[in-house]
């Protein structure tokens, strides 16, 4: 079954730009990012996407669909009424490069500030030894495919500018918990999460956890704790104490 659906895409670069009004087709089964297809072979052949899988892996088809962070390919149609406007928008936070393309090399330089895995010197690849429980733990954190709708919608950095110099947002801030949550990692986490990457600036809103489209628990299982962990090392310097030399025994 089709129908003409009504869309609202967003049109410009980064000098400015204006949503623009198109009426298309649609058909039974597609997502967003089939209308965006019909739109460049029909009406706006020079209209700007990023994508690649069309399955919800590679993370670069995220938008706004009716001003809420998602994945273009990930989002069905038939969640919305025949008769409803949609809106097609770039991710707010990122600077726009052109149509729904934006520029986000500030999580690519996020990530390289992340100081990589520090295993004991002494241990070689092969001799690591860890049990199950950590291996769990650590598991969920690396379904991430850095769509970056967390970083979009999270409001630390979305209105706020001037806070991404000392902000890393809710992926990395996930990524140094999991680093920390490691039993073999030897460098100082808890510092460097609280220090250069701006734990202190998230109030547990929870906003990354409800748009990750892996439904990763990203507030509950990767910021609470990085938050305790660092409280804990604040008020109590005998269990930072203990961490180290648990960690070298
Ligand atoms: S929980 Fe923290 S990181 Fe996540 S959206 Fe809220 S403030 Fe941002
Ligand atoms: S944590 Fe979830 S929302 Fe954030 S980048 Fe990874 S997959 Fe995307
Ligand atoms: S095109 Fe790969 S996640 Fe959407």
């Amino acid at each position: 079954m089709s129908y003409q659906g009504k869309f609202r895409v967003w049109r410009g670069d980064d000098e400015g730009g204006e949503l623009q009004d198109f009426t298309i087709e649609v058909n039974e089964g597609e997502v967003v990012l089939d209308i965006i297809h019909r739109l460049q072979a029909t009406q706006a052949p020079d209209l700007a996407v990023r994508w690649n899988c069309k399955a919800g892996k590679c993370g670069s088809c995220s938008a706004e669909i009716n001003g809420k962070p998602k994945l273009l390919c990930m989002t069905r149609m038939s969640t919305f009424t025949e008769d409803e406007v949609i809106s097609v928008t770039p991710l707010r936070t990122f600077p726009v490069m052109r149509d729904l393309v934006t520029d986000v090399s500030y999580n690519y330089q996020k990530a390289r500030e992340v100081p990589a895995f520090a295993p004991p010197a002494d241990l070689k690849p092969g001799e690591y030894r860890m049990q199950q429980i950590d291996v769990e733990r650590s598991q969920e954190f690396r379904k991430c495919i850095e769509c970056f709708l967390c970083q979009d919608t999270c409001h630390v950095i979305r209105d706020h500018e001037e806070n991404k110099e000392s902000f890393s947002g809710p992926r990395f801030l996930m990524r140094i918990a999991e680093l920390d949550m490691h039993p073999l990692d030897a460098a100082d986490r808890q510092h460097e999460a609280q220090d250069k990457h701006g734990l202190g600036f998230c109030n547990i809103t929870k906003c990354c956890t409800e748009v990750c489209p892996e439904h990763i628990k990203i507030t509950d299982n990767a910021l609470i704790p990085m938050k305790e962990r660092v409280a804990d090392r604040k008020y109590d310097p005998v269990v930072w104490l203990g961490n180290k030399i648990r960690r070298r025994a």
